[in-house]
């Protein structure tokens, strides 16, 4: 490997010598909170972040899902909510963060006494929506965006876990996310502009913060073989040009179940929970959950 990969699409990638201020690396990390990230988009994350949300509920665990992808958010769609209140109310002032919390099939605070199907599989969970278009984050200061993330910590301890389903590429604004969330799931297709992207997105989260628990997930895989080769990619420039060793959390093959299961605005786990992809998520929540906060899975 002699060249370093270079970042190939348009994603909102800061230079590692961007707006970091050191003293945050000292902050205590949320080991609960997961972002789930890309270097580019349509990568699969939303969708990913939705499934794996599901999963961990259906270990019974308690979870809160955040579309962090303000300008584009799109979780209520592809789970077909209409969320009374969404962050878009939050930021503008309206509401406090506790209050933007929607619960999808029943919600993470099931009681005993559900009977809906889905309830008692454990597949609720609470969500805390986005509102497409809104542009909101952009117009946040940095003060603003690190009462947000104060906020979304105090709240990821009533939750077994809490996802946030970030925009494709480093945006300036999720910096004080980085610095207090526990792992970052870096979501990887074989594209080769995904993988050069995936590699400057861990490049700059692993030099600001390298104490950062960071795994790749290899989506829309079509071959164990071919998720390998992707992860591989990755694998070795990490290795080569950082020093940095990332953990593979799994990866989930190409299924028609997904686009179809999209389709109906239905998550995958309760319209096909037989399938290739879902199968692959469940492994890798089991494996998240079992693992603690930064263990290697
Ligand atoms: N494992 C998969 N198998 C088949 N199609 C997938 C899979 N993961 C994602 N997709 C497709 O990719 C599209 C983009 O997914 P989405 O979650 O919106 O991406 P992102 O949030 O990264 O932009 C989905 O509409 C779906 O059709
Ligand atoms: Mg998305």
């Amino acid at each position: 490997m002699s060249e370093e990969p270079v970042l190939t699409s348009p994603a909102r990638i800061l230079s590692v010598n961007g707006d970091i201020n050191p003293s945050r690396r000292a902050l205590a990390r949320q080991g609960n909170l997961i972002a789930v990230a890309s270097g580019k988009g349509g990568v699969g994350k939303t969708w990913f972040s939705i499934t794996l949300s599901q999963a961990l509920a259906r270990y019974g665990n308690r979870v809160l899902l955040m579309d962090g992808d303000l300008g584009l958010a799109n979780v209520d769609v592809q789970l077909a909510m209409s969320p009374e209140h969404d962050l878009a109310s939050v930021v503008a002032g309206k509401i406090a963060l506790t209050d933007a919390i929607s619960a999808f099939s029943g919600g993470a605070a099931r009681s005993a006494g559900d009977k809906a199907p889905m309830q008692r599989a454990g597949m609720g969970f609470d969500v805390l929506a986005g509102r497409s278009g809104s542009g909101a984050l952009d117009t946040l200061s940095r003060k603003q965006i690190e009462a947000l993330c104060g906020d979304l910590i105090r709240i990821a301890v009533q939750y077994d876990h809490v996802i946030v389903d970030l925009a494709a590429g480093m945006n300036g604004h999720m910096m004080p996310l980085f610095a207090r969330i526990g792992k970052a799931l870096i979501v990887v297709t074989d594209d080769p502009t995904s993988i050069t992207d995936a590699y400057a997105m861990i490049k700059f989260l692993a030099t600001v913060h390298p104490e950062l628990d960071i795994r790749i997930v290899v989506n829309m895989a079509e071959s164990k073989m071919q998720a390998e080769k992707t992860f591989g990619a990755v694998h070795r420039a990490c290795e080569h040009f950082l020093h940095f060793t990332p953990t593979m959390a799994g990866y989930v093959a190409r299924d028609k179940h997904v686009t179809h299961a999209i389709r109906a605005q239905a998550p995958l786990l309760a319209r096909y929970p037989q399938s290739e992809a879902a199968m692959m998520v469940q492994q890798i929540a089991e494996s998240i959950q079992t693992s603690g906060p930064r263990g290697l899975i």
